[in-house]
């Protein structure tokens, strides 16, 4: 037998010139079933050109919404003498192709031999996306994810092994891959995020879709990463696309051919994107939550101000951003402070000038007169840009909060929960030289009073300001391994356990103990590790507390998502009254003027209930 079988595999591959249809090249999987083999008399009018090639669809479809009908014929000089409209047969090799082990392949048709013209001016016309084919799937990317695109464990299988049977109804992958090749048109497209250093621009057209906020982007709730969306590439004609398109701006209709590239399904426009409008007011308004300057209406910034250094460029407007959209918040949790000369590479770990920088900047621009707090990391431990020795850290009023018998601790010495509960080092740091923290911020947890006005302290609370480790090394959402691998998630599982554990240690104490754990936690509520910081701490969720709609929680766009990545988790002696906004001033704004990637927060609540 296993002779027999390599007798006829041998064959397959011998067999040359059989005639066949795009569909059956295509097939109904990812994979076509003719890859590697040559094949003849391929039938198709030519829909588009480009650079190293041409797309033809078929004059013989099928009535297969799994097999695409289109194809890309990849070959610098075949189309020299052929254009648009041209009817051609045409034959060559099947090939699967992808710049990169982690993609999806692509199927095209290689080393191609024109075997005759039939005649030219042939109508092509392109299919309306959500008319002339059905909607895109809104919330699943593939069956391989299991029913949740962001389950752990990541990677449990590849699209390029398992090869499913499209399901174009049902996921996002496999509706985008039976349209590869395919000439398309989308109507009404918006752009749902800002476009890359390229001016690739994600969108959605008027079909359905799920998770749409207020400013026109889609957002990602639970078991939702929005497969609906689509990349728009470069242009086939050889123009550029806008750079400084924004979340939620209408662009005129987008005609082009729907392939895969850089990790992505996409659409090559046959020219340029270009924006019509933009969504309106064309800055969000200044948070709401106004402290009452007493411990049951104090409240809470939080800002990732993304390597702020003392000659940062952007130190003014986060400063400006601080007082005139987040109205000087009475606590600031802030991420990403570098240290005193910034990226700088030497033995320096100080923030201090860096911090007073801001706060003199602060004042400057009509703010009040914050103090800090600050512990420096161990040169070159915490991760982030080399040099800059990131760190969170804590702004305040010194005229309305003061920290608890204060006793900072070292880089490296671990603070605890004493009788009280009080801490050992306030501030101090949650147990730095874990290896959890690896190239990675240590959480700063503070104990603080409220000032009365006759000087004594009302209202203890405890705070940590958090930054977790990054999604760097994540695999595509719209890549081979399903489901897609989430990079640094160990990682932020141990930090998240840890900082937890820390949390509880407090409310094991004192059950009614108010605690605020903010900042950049570098994932979603809805996904591990944050699923397991919750159950362990038993802090509840600001947003959910404060009743934020589920698709205004964001503070970032990556991919096509708004998403959230800096979250608020408070005890529950503090959820009552508790309000909270996010502060779109990033998000909103063209790439050139985002001062940080990230949007603030602000919390107003009542630390005396
Ligand atoms: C391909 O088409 C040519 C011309 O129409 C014909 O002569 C030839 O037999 C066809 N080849 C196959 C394998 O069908
Ligand atoms: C295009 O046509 C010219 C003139 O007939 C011919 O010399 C050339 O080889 C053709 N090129 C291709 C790629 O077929
Ligand atoms: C997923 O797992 C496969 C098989 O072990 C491996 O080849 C591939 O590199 C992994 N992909 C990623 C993105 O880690
Ligand atoms: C930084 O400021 C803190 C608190 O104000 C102070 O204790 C420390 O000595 C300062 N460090 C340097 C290097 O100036």
């Amino acid at each position: 037998m296993p002779s027999l079988i390599r007798f006829l595999s041998l064959a397959a591959t011998l067999a040359v010139s059989s005639a066949v249809t795009i569909s059956e090249i295509n097939g109904k999987q990812f994979l076509s079933p003719l890859n590697g083999q040559t094949v003849t008399n391929v039938s198709g009018i030519i829909t588009a050109k480009g650079p190293d090639g041409l797309w033809i669809r078929s004059t013989t479809p099928d009535r297969d919404a799994r097999t695409s009908e289109s194809i890309y014929v990849f070959g610098r000089t075949f189309g020299a003498n052929l254009t648009v409209g041209d009817s051609i047969v045409v034959g060559g090799k099947v090939l699967e192709y992808r710049s990169n082990k982690d993609y999806i392949y692509l199927t095209e048709l290689s080393a191609p031999v024109l075997v005759q013209k039939v005649s030219s001016g042939n109508a092509a016309k392109p299919l309306v996306i959500g008319k002339d084919t059905s909607d895109p799937p809104t919330e699943q990317f593939s069956k391989l994810d299991g029913g949740d695109v962001f389950a752990v464990p990541n990677n449990v299988s590849q699209i390029s092994v398992a090869n499913p049977v499209l399901e174009p109804k049902k996921y996002g992958l496999d509706f985008w891959e039976a349209l590869t090749g395919e000439l398309v048109t989308v109507r009404k497209p918006r752009a749902i995020a800002k476009p890359n250093s390229f001016g690739d621009t994600w969108v959605v057209g008027d079909w359905k879709v799920s998770g749409k906020n207020g400013r026109g982007g889609l957002t990602m709730t639970k078991k939702d990463a929005n497969p609906e969306t689509i990349i728009i590439g470069s242009p086939l004609d050889g123009t550029a696309n806008p750079k400084n398109t924004k979340l939620g701006d209408t662009l005129s209709e987008i005609t082009g051919i729907v392939t895969y590239a850089f990790g992505f399904y996409r659409i090559l426009p046959t020219t340029a994107i270009k924006v019509t409008n933009s969504a309106t007011p064309l800055l969000p308004s200044a948070t709401k939550l106004l402290s009452n300057g007493k411990c049951d209406g104090l409240t809470f910034g939080a800002y990732n101000v993304e390597n702020l250094a003392p000659t940062s460029a952007h130190m003014g407007a986060i400063a400006s951003h601080i007082v005139d959209y987040l109205k000087s918040p009475d606590v600031m949790f802030l991420q990403e402070v570098q240290d005193d000369n910034g990226p700088t590479n030497d033995a320096i770990v100080s923030a201090n000038l860096t911090l007073t920088t801001l706060i003199q900047a602060i004042a400057t621009a009509g703010g009040p007169t914050y103090a800090f707090a600050s512990i420096d990391p161990v040169d070159d431990k915490d991760g982030g840009q080399p040099g800059g020795n990131i760190r969170v850290a804590y702004l305040y009023k010194p005229s309305l909060v003061r920290l608890y018998k204060p006793n900072a601790g070292s880089s490296i010495e671990s603070t605890e929960v004493l009788a009280g509960p009080t801490l050992k080092y306030n501030p101090g740091r949650i147990d730095p030289t874990n290896a959890a923290w690896t190239a990675s911020r240590k959480p700063l947890v503070a104990q603080w009073e409220v000032i009365t006005k006759n000087g004594k302290g009302a209202g203890r609370f405890f705070t940590v300001d958090v930054h977790f480790g990054s999604k760097g090394g994540s695999s595509s959402i719209q890549g081979d391994a399903r489901p897609p691998v989430n990079g640094g998630v160990a990682d932020r599982l141990a930090q998240a356990t840890l900082t937890a554990n820390f949390v509880k240690s407090i409310l094991d104490q004192d059950k009614n103990a108010r605690i605020i754990t903010a900042g950049d936690f570098n994932e979603f509520t809805f996904v591990q590790p944050l699923t397991t910081y919750t159950s362990i701490s038993k802090l509840q969720d600001l947003d959910a507390v404060a009743g934020v709609k589920d698709v205004e929680r964001y503070t970032y766009l990556f991919d096509m998502s708004s998403q959230q990545l800096d979250h608020m988790f408070v005890s529950k002696a503090l959820t009552k009254k508790a309000k909270y906004e996010h502060v779109h001033i990033n998000t909103w704004v063209e790439f050139a003027a985002q001062i940080s990637d990230h949007d603030p927060s602000v919390a107003q609540l009542d630390v005396c209930a």
